[in-house]
């Protein structure tokens, strides 16, 4: 039987219901405003970017986002794009932020989409949330329906452990509790058998084909 307090992300309704909540809020988290103003990050806008210039910098591919979210990164992916999220708040803000994409709400563990698909699967900001079942579920899907394999995610900075149930507020002042990994660059790219296309302070990115 699986432990009910074993942590949960992608199968969780709780985080779930908070992302839906979030979604019309999310991109303060990229631009520093609403209850990010007062973050001291530094070089962070620099650094965001660097992400988006070096995303839309990757060979052309047929790519599929998974877990798309409000779309701040999907728009700069380069190739004939599908996205997909669980949150209808989330799908309908990257509906409208890139069009020319195909953006549907779907299960990332469970993606509508036959065998090889696609080309790449790019991923910002959900692979390191998965604990580990999840992620070997979403491994098995990304790989299942594309070959190249593309994660972004939050660096592990000095002050960040490998793992916590990370407190977040949102802008109304309501407290959820998501679960999430702080992965260094080598570590990301070691763990999806690939390379490592960016290392910074803020971000990490890695890649990985399979033949
Ligand atoms: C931290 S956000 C990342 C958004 C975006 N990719 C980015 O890099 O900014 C995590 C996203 O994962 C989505 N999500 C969580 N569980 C999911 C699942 N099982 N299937 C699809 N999307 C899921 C949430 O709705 C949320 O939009």
């Amino acid at each position: 039987m699986s432990d009910p307090a074993a942590p949960r992300f992608a199968t969780d309704p709780a985080t779930a219901a908070y992302y839906q909540q979030r979604a019309a809020e999310y991109d303060d988290w990229y631009l520093g405003t609403g209850v990010f103003a007062d973050r001291d990050r530094p070089g962070w806008a620099a650094e965001v970017e660097r992400l988006t210039v070096l995303l839309a910098h990757l060979t052309s591919r047929r790519t599929l986002d998974v877990a798309c979210g409000s779309g701040f990164l999907t728009r700069h992916l380069p190739g004939q794009l599908t996205a997909v999220d669980q949150s209808p708040a989330m799908v309908a803000i990257t509906r409208g932020r890139v069009p020319d994409a195909t953006v549907l709400t779907a299960d990332a563990l469970r993606l509508p989409f036959p065998d090889g698909a696609f080309e790449r699967v790019f991923s910002g900001h959900f692979y390191g949330h998965l604990p580990a079942g999840e992620r070997d579920r979403f491994l098995t899907e990304a790989r299942r329906v594309a070959s190249e394999l593309v994660i972004v995610d939050t660096a592990r900075r000095p002050d960040t452990p490998s793992q916590r149930w990370d407190e977040r507020v949102l802008n109304d002042g309501s407290r959820h509790r998501v679960f999430k990994r702080f992965l260094t660059a080598a570590e990301l790219a070691e763990e999806i058998d690939g390379e490592i296309i960016l290392d910074g302070a803020w971000f990490v990115a890695a890649g990985s084909v399979r033949r």
